[in-house]
């Protein structure tokens, strides 16, 4: 326990003890961090810290009450459905982030299912790589969760049709899975969740608003929005490649009806009936209002050339990986990527290249390498491969490995 110090501080210490708690955290800005954080820059980070601190009294709960933070959400959500082909009617909502879309979709899966008849217990078919989000939101609704093996690093539709039954109240692909950075075969999830009456829902979450921008920019991605008439529901959050401040994602769906579903009505209390259209009750307004300002600041235009650059930043890495002997997992086309080396210890490169001051992930099934890059890391791929080059030789094999056949 720690005691409530009995007299206040001046902001000029406090600001003085948190800037040295800080010294401590990864130094992400350096460009040196490829996990939790979405570096583009200092100006973007500038605009959202300024529209945050405008708003980070006021409360979306009320919309009444703030009707700049309505249009501001309105506005946001409609800018998600636009990108991701939305037919007309189409309606969304913003929530706190990727989980909260997540449990928010599941829940208006559950009660659209039940207000068809479905009665015994409930269950969701998602690929392996699927976020644990969904195992979270089934926890809180006591839903089974049927986690599906993959074939060749996606969603297998046959093995996922498969788990189909009578209580399946949806089927899961990712918009990319966050393990891999890969979209799952959508169209063929869609036409089975037509074919079994089943709710199709994207998680879009790491992938929502950069694969519209890659897309745009000429990859040719899988098909996995609202542009296919299964999908029923995507999670695609801003506080990842929107990059917007935490607390930022948007939850979208096919009809204004399906969204309704979302919405919790609990009464009666001594205030009557209360509303809520998300998981959360306050809701802050300078996570709705620092996304708007980055995505007007942005536009079309600048989230091109962000993503733009997380692309070269990513093919170089990766060309970079398998130049030193590395397989990539998969052929990943937007910000994330996997690779393991076959002759080394992934976890003793991963330690190696913590110590040259690299934060990054790891996978531990395959054990991998894995990067979740920002525009930054296009400055800094260079280094990043230099020093892992360095980490292989200490670790013994030598980089010039990297030709060798597989
Ligand atoms: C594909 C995917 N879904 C869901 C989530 C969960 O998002 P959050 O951490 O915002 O709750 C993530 C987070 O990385 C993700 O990559």
């Amino acid at each position: 326990m720690t005691p409530l110090p009995e007299h206040g501080t001046p902001w000029p210490d406090l600001e003085h003890r948190m800037r040295a708690l800080g010294a401590r955290d990864v130094k992400w800005r350096e460009g040196k961090t490829a996990v939790y954080v979405f570096n583009a820059g200092p100006e973007i980070e500038q605009v959202k810290k300024a529209a945050y601190a405008m708003f980070s009294e006021e409360n979306g709960l009320g919309p009444a009450a703030f009707p700049s933070l309505a249009q501001m959400e309105r506005e946001v959500v409609g800018f998600g459905l636009a990108l991701m082909h939305a037919p007309a009617g189409a309606a969304g909502a913003m929530t706190s982030g990727g989980t909260d879309s997540i449990t928010m979709a599941v829940k208006a899966a559950r009660d659209h299912a039940r207000a068809k008849g479905q009665k015994g217990p409930a269950n969701i078919v998602i690929p392996y790589s699927a976020h644990p989000a969904f195992d979270k939101a089934c926890a809180l609704m006591d839903i089974e969760v049927r986690r599906i093996p993959l074939k060749d690093y996606l969603a297998d539709p046959t093995a996922m049709e498969a788990a189909i039954d009578a209580n399946t109240l949806m089927l899961v692909g990712s918009a990319p899975c966050f393990p891999f950075g890969l979209i799952d075969p959508i169209p063929e999830l869609g036409a089975i969740a037509a074919k079994h009456g089943v709710w199709l829902h994207v998680d879009a979450c790491v992938g929502g608003y950069f694969a519209p921008f890659a897309a745009m920019n000429g990859a040719a991605l899988t098909a996995w929005d609202f542009a296919l008439p299964g999908v029923m529901s995507i999670s695609a959050d801003l506080h990842k490649y929107g990059y917007a401040s935490k607390g930022a994602s948007t939850v979208l769906f096919r009809s204004e009806a399906l969204k309704e579903r979302m919405t919790f009505d609990a009464g009666p209390w001594p205030l009557g009936r209360m509303t809520t259209p998300t998981l959360a009750g306050t809701r802050p307004g300078g996570a709705i209002a620092a996304a708007w300002a980055v995505m007007n600041f942005l536009g079309v235009d600048g989230y091109r050339a962000k993503q733009g650059a997380v692309v070269q930043a990513r093919e170089k890495i990766e060309a970079g990986v398998q130049r030193l002997g590395f397989r990539v997992h998969g052929a990943p086309q937007l910000g994330l990527i996997a690779f393991t080396h076959e002759r080394a210890d992934t976890f003793g490169l991963f330690a190696k290249m913590h110590h040259r001051g690299w934060m990054q992930g790891a996978l531990v099934d395959p054990p991998a390498l894995h990067l979740m890059l920002s525009p930054i890391h296009n400055e800094v791929a260079d280094v990043y491969l230099t020093d892992l080059g360095t980490a292989l030789a200490d670790s013994g094999v030598a980089p010039k490995a990297a030709n060798y056949s597989e």
